[in-house]
C-alpha cells in the first residue's frame, strides 16, 4: 500500500504556498477582506541600520529581578525553508544540583530580509508549553524576546530525557529571504530558598504575595490555589498529535473532529484541560468573515467566509465539557503590518491558552477505561491548529479515590444570525451564548470535596459593508465568566476562583483604488482590548490591556508599498499582586512615548 504521507505533505505545501503568495483572484477586492501582508517591498527605513527590537507589552514576570538558581540553554536553531518538515528537536534533562520552585521559558529570536509572519510552538514530550508567532523582518533585521512563566509545567520540567520539539514552518525562496533564528533557554528560580548550602536569590517578598486562602486550618485540601502556576499539577498528559507535522491537530472544517483516547490514574482528585489554538489560512481573520451567501451571490473569489462565529469545543466521550471563543490574536502581517512594529499585537508572541476545570467529570473518568477527548471548531474553515494538556493532581496516599458527578447538564448554547444585504452592501449580525454548570464530588485522603464549575460565554459580532463594499466595519464583543468553587462535605468553601474576561474588537477599513488596477490604498482604524478580572480566594486582580491603531498603506497584491501608522497602547494591572501600568505611543515604527508606573494610583 502506498504511504499517504507524500499526499499529505503536498497538501500542506499547497495550502501554505497559497497562503504565502496569496494569489487571490481579486487583487483589488471590493468588497474589502482583511488580509495578511508582507512588507517585502516597503522601503521606508530611516537612516539607522541597526536591527530593531520588537516586543509585546506585558507585565514583567516577578522573576525578572531575581538571579536564577540555574540557566539551561536547551535549543538553538534556524528555520529556513522548513515547510513540510517535522519539528526540530533537542533532548531535555532537568538541571542537576539546582533546587527550584519556579521556571521561565525564554525565547530569543531574530531574522532579517523579507518574510511573512509564521506560527510556531514548543512542546515538551508532546505537551505544548508555548504558542507564539514571529515578527516580520526588515533588511536591517529584527529581534525579539519572550519570557513565559512555565511553572505550571513543573511536572514535565522535572523529568529526564524528554523531547523538546520546536515547529516553525517557513518558506524561503528568491522573494522571501527571511530565515528565523530561535534560541530557547529555561531559567529556574527558587523562591523558597530553603537549602542554605546553595546561595539563592534574595527575594523581595512583595513580588510574591502570600497565597491567601479562605480555608479554616482544620481542613487540609491538598492544593493551596486553583491557579496552575501557583499549585502545579502532579502529572501532565498531552492530548496532541503524533509529532511529524507538529503535535497540534489541524482542523480543516466544522465537521473535522480530532480525537484522542486517554486513561488517567485512579487516584486523580483534580483535572484541568488546557487548550491551545490558533487560526490560519481562510480563518485567520474569522471575526471578519461574511457569510457564504454574500460571497456566492456576489460572485466573489474569496474563501474567507462562513460567517463569524467560532468556538473551540472540547468533548469527552462525545459530550461537550467546555469550549472557548478565542481571543482574536492578530499576527504581525495582519490587517496592516505597519501597526505592529515594533510593538506587536496583544498575544502575538505568547498566545493565550484556555483552561477548563474537569474535576466534576472525574466520576466518569475514574473507571479504569480509556476515554475519548475530541476537539472541533464550530463553523470553522481551513485551518485551525489545536492541542491540549491534561493537568492532573494525584493523591499519593491512596491507589484509588472515589468520585461521582452530581450535576452534569449538557451546556445550553444558542446562536442567532441575521443577514441583510443588497449587492455588495449589507449588514451581518451574529449572536451566540453558551452556559454550563457542572459539579461532582471527589473523596480522597484529604476528605470529600465537591467542585462546582459554572461558565458563561457571550458573543456578538456585526459586519457592515458600505460604499459598494469598499468600506467595512467589524465590531465584536466576547464576554466570558468562569467560576470554580470547591466545598467540603460540611459545606465549607476551601477554594474558589472567578474569572471574567472581555475582549472587544472593532476594525473599520476602506479601500480606495490606486493608479493601476492592482494598486490600492487601504485606510484602517483598529481598536481591541482584553479586560480580565480574576479573583482567587481573596486575591483580586484586574488587567486592562488595550491597543488603538490607525493608518493607511498603499498595497499591491499582498505587498505593502508605503504607508503610515500609529499605535497607542495602554496596559495596566492592579490588585493583590501590586500595580503595574505602561503606556506606549508608536508612530511609523518609532516609539514616541513609553511610560511605566509601578505605583498604585489611589483611585481604584
Ligand atoms: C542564539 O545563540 C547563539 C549561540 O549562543 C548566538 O550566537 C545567537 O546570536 C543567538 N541568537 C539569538 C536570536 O538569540
Ligand atoms: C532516552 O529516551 C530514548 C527514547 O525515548 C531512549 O532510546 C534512550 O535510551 C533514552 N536515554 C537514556 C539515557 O535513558
Ligand atoms: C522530532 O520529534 C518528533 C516526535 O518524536 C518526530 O516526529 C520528528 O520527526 C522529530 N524531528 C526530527 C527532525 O527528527
Ligand atoms: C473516603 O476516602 C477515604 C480515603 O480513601 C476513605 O478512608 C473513606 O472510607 C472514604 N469515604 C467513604 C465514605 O467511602
Ligand atoms: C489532612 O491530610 C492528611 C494527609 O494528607 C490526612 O491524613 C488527614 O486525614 C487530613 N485531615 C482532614 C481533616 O481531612
Ligand atoms: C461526598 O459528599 C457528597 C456531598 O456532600 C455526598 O453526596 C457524597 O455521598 C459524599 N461521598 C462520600 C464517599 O462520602
Ligand atoms: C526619520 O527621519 C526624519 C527626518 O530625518 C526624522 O524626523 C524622523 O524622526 C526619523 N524617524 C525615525 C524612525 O528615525
Amino acid at each position: 500500500m502506498p504511504s499517504p504521507v507524500p499526499i499529505l505533505l503536498l497538501f500542506t505545501l499547497f495550502l501554505r504556498l497559497s497562503a504565502a503568495t496569496a494569489a487571490d483572484s481579486h487583487p483589488t477586492p471590493p468588497p474589502h477582506h482583511h488580509s495578511r501582508f508582507s512588507k517585502q517591498r516597503l522601503r521606508l527605513q530611516n537612516g539607522t541600520t541597526k536591527p530593531q527590537e520588537h516586543f509585546e507589552i506585558t507585565r514583567p514576570l516577578p522573576f525578572n529581578s531575581l538571579t536564577p538558581s540555574c540557566t539551561l540553554p536547551i535549543f538553538s536553531g534556524e528555520f529556513g525553508n522548513t515547510i513540510g518538515l517535522p519539528p526540530s528537536n533537542s533532548t531535555y534533562y532537568p538541571p542537576v544540583n539546582c533546587p527550584w520552585s519556579n521556571a521561565v521559558l525564554h525565547l530569543s529570536a531574530a531574522s532579517s530580509g523579507d518574510q511573512y509572519d509564521r506560527i510556531a510552538a514548543v512542546w515538551l514530550s508532546g505537551s505544548e508549553i508555548l504558542r507564539t508567532s514571529t515578527a516580520e523582518p526588515t533588511d536591517n533585521g529584527v529581534f525579539w524576546n519572550v519570557r513565559k512563566d512555565v511553572t505550571k509545567y513543573s511536572f514535565l520540567l522535572r523529568q529526564s530525557n524528554l523531547t523538546l520539539a520546536v515547529m516553525l514552518e517557513n518558506i524561503v525562496n528568491d522573494v522571501f529571504t527571511g530565515v528565523y533564528q530561535v534560541n530557547l533557554t529555561f531559567l529556574y528560580y527558587d523562591i523558597n530558598c530553603n537549602d542554605a548550602s546553595i546561595p539563592c536569590a534574595n527575594v523581595p517578598l512583595s513580588l510574591f504575595p502570600p497565597i491567601q486562602r479562605s480555608t479554616p486550618l482544620s481542613l487540609n485540601y491538598s492544593i493551596s490555589s486553583l491557579d496552575l502556576n501557583e499549585s502545579p499539577a502532579d502529572l501532565i498528559i498531552p492530548i496532541s498529535s503524533t509529532g511529524d507535522e507538529g503535535f497540534w491537530f489541524r482542523i480543516e472544517s466544522e465537521s473535522d473532529v480530532q480525537h484522542q483516547s486517554i486513561s488517567i490514574p485512579l487516584n486523580t482528585y483534580r483535572a484541568v484541560i488546557e487548550v491551545y489554538c490558533s487560526f490560519h489560512g481562510n480563518d485567520e481573520f474569522w471575526y471578519s468573515n461574511p457569510p457564504d451567501s454574500y460571497i456566492d451571490i456576489n460572485g466573489l473569489g474569496t474563501k474567507r467566509g462562513h460567517g463569524t462565529y467560532r468556538e473551540v469545543v472540547v468533548t469527552l466521550d462525545d459530550n461537550v465539557v467546555g469550549s472557548a471563543i478565542p481571543f482574536p490574536v492578530i499576527f504581525t502581517g495582519g490587517i496592516n503590518p505597519l501597526f505592529w512594529e515594533p510593538v506587536v499585537s496583544i498575544g502575538a508572541f505568547d498566545l493565550p491558552s484556555y483552561e477548563i476545570e474537569l474535576t466534576p467529570f472525574l466520576g466518569l473518568l475514574l473507571d479504569g477505561k480509556t476515554h475519548d477527548f475530541g476537539f472541533s471548531v464550530t463553523d470553522g474553515i481551513s485551518f485551525w491548529l489545536v492541542d491540549a494538556n491534561l493537568h492532573l493532581w494525584v493523591d499519593e496516599n491512596v491507589d484509588k479515590v472515589q468520585a461521582r458527578p452530581v450535576r452534569l447538564v449538557n451546556p445550553s448554547s444558542c446562536i442567532e444570525r441575521e443577514f441583510t444585504f443588497h449587492e455588495l452592501d449589507g449588514k451581518f449580525e451574529v449572536e451566540g451564548e453558551r452556559s454550563s454548570e457542572f459539579s461532582g464530588w471527589v473523596n480522597s485522603s484529604a476528605g470529600n470535596f465537591t467542585t462546582y464549575v459554572s461558565t458563561k460565554l457571550e458573543f456578538e459580532n456585526t459586519i457592515e459593508f458600505r460604499n459598494s463594499g469598499k468600506t467595512k466595519r467589524v465590531k465584536q464583543e466576547v464576554e466570558v465568566e468562569n467560576v470554580v468553587k470547591i466545598q467540603s462535605d460540611t459545606r465549607v468553601r476551601v477554594l474558589s476562583s472567578r474569572l471574567e474576561r472581555k475582549y472587544p474588537l472593532s476594525i473599520t477599513s476602506s479601500t480606495e483604488p490606486g493608479s493601476t488596477n492592482d494598486i490600492y490604498t487601504l485606510t484602517t482604524r483598529l481598536e481591541h482590548s482584553i479586560t480580565e478580572k480574576k479573583s482567587n480566594g481573596r486575591l483580586k486582580n484586574t488587567l486592562v490591556n488595550s491597543q488603538k491603531s490607525d493608518g493607511w498603506m498603499v498595497v499591491q497584491d499582498h505587498d505593502v508599498l508605503f504607508g503610515s501608522a500609529k499605535l497607542d497602547q495602554s496596559y495596566s494591572v492592579r490588585g493583590g499582586s501590586g500595580c503595574y501600568s505602561r503606556t506606549v505611543l508608536v508612530a511609523d515604527g518609532s516609539v514616541i512615548d513609553d511610560t511605566t508606573n509601578i505605583f498604585c494610583a489611589s483611585s481604584l
